[in-house]
């Protein structure tokens, strides 16, 4: 039996760049889609695949994310009181219990792999869940809860991968397949932001991971990659000759919320899946549609 998982690792010091202004003062992780934060969707997902420990490495102008998961009493006063039981038991119940929620800051943004280095003394020792919260998955069950049924068979590393467009594979991190099912096959290979004509799959890298303690060692090793930045593929690179890393195609499909085209299908996407909003929302994207 591999150990068990119960840490899950949320980047959130990047810049958000590609959201500014929006991103000035307010972090791209708080972004909606529909009524429910980023980071939300990430951390119900952790939750529902086991995970009890929740570790944020955070920035500057970070702090409101530490605020989303705290208790908010004025405002669970003001709702119990106006007897809104509904929105107060939702907010009840999605909040970490205390203890199981750390934070810590990565002083600059030096990248993901950095990012990922700075939760080293929180994680200790053990294999961990490491999500980036500005991906977001329609899937059912979710996505790591797919990846964590694959563990418990393989053990070792696991990354979540989607099919892409063959010609896009320029923008991704792309996989090379071994053998082995779509649910959990043997990863021999990964190549960061490939030519079509170099890619070694059409299978890319979607931001869930499984990943043991040793990527730290590597880490800490690392010297700056492309951009200037510590790339978490370069380890995982390095940590590929040393342990297994399995593949799973999950049953799904991601939306970037990085970018501004996948935050708004999302948004839509999302939108049409709830049965409080789909009739009202349907007509009027109907109707604004028919105005181009
Ligand atoms: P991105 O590659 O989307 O970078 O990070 P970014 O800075 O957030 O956004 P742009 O490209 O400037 O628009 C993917 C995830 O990794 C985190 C981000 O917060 C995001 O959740 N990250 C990235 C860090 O925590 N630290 C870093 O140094 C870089």
């Amino acid at each position: 039996m591999p150990k068990r998982v119960r840490t899950a690792v949320f980047p959130v010091a990047g810049l958000g760049t590609r959201f500014l202004p929006a991103t000035k003062a307010m972090p791209k992780e708080m972004l909606t889609v529909v009524d429910r934060p980023l980071i939300q969707y990430a951390v119900d997902e952790a939750r529902e695949a086991g995970i009890e420990h929740f570790v944020f490495i955070t920035g500057r102008n970070k702090g409101v994310i530490e605020d989303h998961f705290d208790k908010q009493f004025e405002l669970e006063h003001t709702l119990a009181s106006r007897g809104k039981s509904e929105a107060l038991d939702e907010l009840q119940r999605e909040l970490p219990q205390a203890g199981q929620a750390s934070f810590t800051r990565q002083q600059e943004p030096l990248g993901l792999g950095h990012a990922v280095w700075c939760a080293r003394e929180l994680v200790g020792n053990q294999p961990f869940a490491l999500l980036l919260p500005d991906m977001v998955f329609q899937a059912k069950p979710g996505v790591m809860k797919q990846m964590m049924d694959a563990y418990e068979n393989t053990g070792g590393n696991i990354i979540g991968v989607e099919e892409v467009n063959p010609a896009d594979t320029a923008s991704y991190g792309i996989v090379a397949r071994g053998e082995g099912p779509d649910k959990g096959f043997a990863i021999t290979g990964m190549v960061e932001k490939p030519k079509p004509a170099d890619a070694p799959s059409n299978l890319f890298i979607s931001g869930r991971y499984i990943l043991q303690p040793e990527i730290f060692t590597i880490l800490s090793q690392q010297t700056r990659g492309t951009g200037g930045e510590i790339q978490l593929t370069d380890a995982m690179q390095v940590l590929i000759k040393q342990q297994s890393f399995t593949g799973v195609k999950y049953d799904g499909r991601v939306f970037d919320c990085g970018s501004k085209i996948g935050f708004l299908t999302a948004n839509v996407v999302f939108a049409l899946d709830r049965p409080d909003l789909a009739d009202d929302f349907r007509r009027e994207v109907k109707a604004a549609i028919g105005s181009f």
